[in-house]
């Protein structure tokens, strides 16, 4: 029987949520093209289809069944696609994927999709396999980049996964599970290939990223400061950045590091979820607003320009008006550059879950009513920057000939004319317009 590693193999691979699964996914396409596979974009080509999945807020289990259904035509056309679900609904649902559509092959979920590779040779005869264990570090020991391989000028790099935090609302200690960071020495190798081949800034990722404690050669853990510092040695490296972070585990040595580290970009995002204390403790965030506006002070202090960005739940269970209003009093406190806001949605299995909920229209209005908000302190933010001139990390062309697009330090895409030879320098750009989501300007030569 010819297995389905002997042969070139096309990988469709769809990814969902954060950049967690964006990093995952990279890393589940880099080591199927270790196996010979190469990605595609069109799932009628594929192979193998793979599903990475999240499962943070409301009918993310329901859009990857209906995505599914839409596979069974392919499937019947070629009987020998491979399906498969990874990432955190295949963490929640398991064996349930595999009962509700027979024609998925095998699941994994975001601690166990190292073993793709060696679970395809398994899919002989229909045989099913499902594998979502709890096997991070091992995860990581057997996922290794590519020496050579051209990586992108901006990366990401997880150093941490899971939460032990278990904020009421969130699924994630349950799909990622507990706090485990990786050790220094595999991070501080990983960035060096990174940059080796191309990469010029690191965004070190972990769902808890401001609680990292890795152990370093002489097994002394080690926190994110210390992290930073150690990269910030390799010479290629320019830019670093972290998500997300959590306020309980703001350290003033981390708060330090936007002082004392050029390489350390002045973003931070650091969700607050919701302006009222009551809230905040029904939430069992473990800090309350004054603590929260205390580190933005400090972080100002040390780093003036920083952009803050955060994350906001709307309609959590017994929101009150005076409570939303609190939110909006920190959206204007603060003055965030950028921020993610939500609608609360229940999560089976979460301690918020049962509680009575806010009325969806309320929820409705009331998000309107914050990104309204979100809205103007982002557009002040960006039009402060008009004007100015910014080092800007060039990523890749725009849409437009001769247009490319870059980062600027504050994350904000930057468009402008150049030649696409600059892709992977960082050059100054002197910033003529604010759009909503973006800033344009001219390439000072
Ligand atoms: N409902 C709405 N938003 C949620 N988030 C996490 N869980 C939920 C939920 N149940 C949001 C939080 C978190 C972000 C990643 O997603 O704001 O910071
Ligand atoms: Fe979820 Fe809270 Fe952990 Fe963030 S800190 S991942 S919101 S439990």
């Amino acid at each position: 029987m010819v297995g389905l590693l002997e042969e070139k193999k096309k990988v469709y691979l769809k990814t969902y949520g954060c950049q967690m699964n964006v990093y995952d996914s990279d890393r589940i396409i880099e080591q199927l093209a270790q196996k010979g596979f190469e990605a595609t974009p069109r799932e009628f080509d594929a192979d193998l289809i793979v599903l990475n999945t999240c499962h943070i807020r409301e009918k993310a289990a329901e859009k990857v069944y209906s995505e599914l259904g839409k596979y069974s035509n392919l499937k019947s056309k070629n009987p020998k696609l491979k399906i498969g679900v990874a990432g955190c609904v295949a963490q929640a649902e398991g064996n349930e994927i595999i009962k509700r559509q027979p024609l998925v092959d095998f699941v994994v979920g975001p601690q166990t999709y190292h073993t793709i590779p060696t679970l395809l040779e398994k899919l002989t005869n229909g045989q099913k396999v499902v594998d979502i264990e709890f096997s991070t570090q091992e995860k990581f020991e057997n996922l290794k980049l590519t020496e050579g391989k051209e990586y992108k000028p901006s990366q990401f790099l997880t150093v941490q996964e899971g939460c032990d935090k278990f904020c009421s609302f969130c699924v994630v200690p349950y799909t990622r599970g507990v706090e485990v960071s990786r050790p220094l020495s595999e991070i501080l190798s990983e960035a060096k290939t990174l940059t080796e081949y191309g990469a010029i800034e690191i965004t070190l990722l972990g769902q808890n990223v401001n609680a990292y404690n890795g152990l370093d050669d002489s097994k002394k853990r080690r926190d994110l400061s210390y992290l930073i510092h150690k990269l910030s040695e390799i010479d290629g490296l320019k830019r670093i950045r972290f998500v997300t972070s959590h306020p309980v585990d703001m350290t003033d040595s981390l708060i330090q590091t936007f002082r004392s580290n050029e390489k350390l970009m002045p973003y931070l995002h650091l969700p607050i979820q919701s302006g009222s204390d009551e809230i905040l403790k029904k939430m069992n965030r473990r800090h309350n607003v004054s603590d929260y506006l205390n580190i933005i002070k400090k972080v100002r202090e040390a780093r003036p320009d920083i952009a803050v960005s955060g994350d906001f739940i709307v309609g959590f269970p017994g929101e009150s008006d005076r409570d939303f209003e609190r939110t909006l009093e920190v959206c204007h406190n603060v003055g965030y550059a950028s921020a993610f806001s939500f609608k609360y949605s229940p999560r089976p299995g979460t301690t918020a879950f049962e509680k009575k909920e806010v009325p969806e229209y309320i929820k409705k209005e009331r998000l309107t009513v914050l990104q309204d908000v979100i809205r103007q302190h982002q557009s002040s933010f960006q039009k402060n920057l008009v004007g100015k001139t910014l080092p800007v990390l060039v990523e890749k062309k725009g849409r437009i000939e001769g247009q490319v697009i870059g980062k600027s330090p504050y994350l904000q895409p930057v468009f402008f004319s150049a030649a696409s030879a600059l892709i992977g320098k960082i050059v100054d750009i002197n910033i003529t317009r604010s759009e909503s989501n973006s800033l344009s300007g001219n390439f000072c030569e």
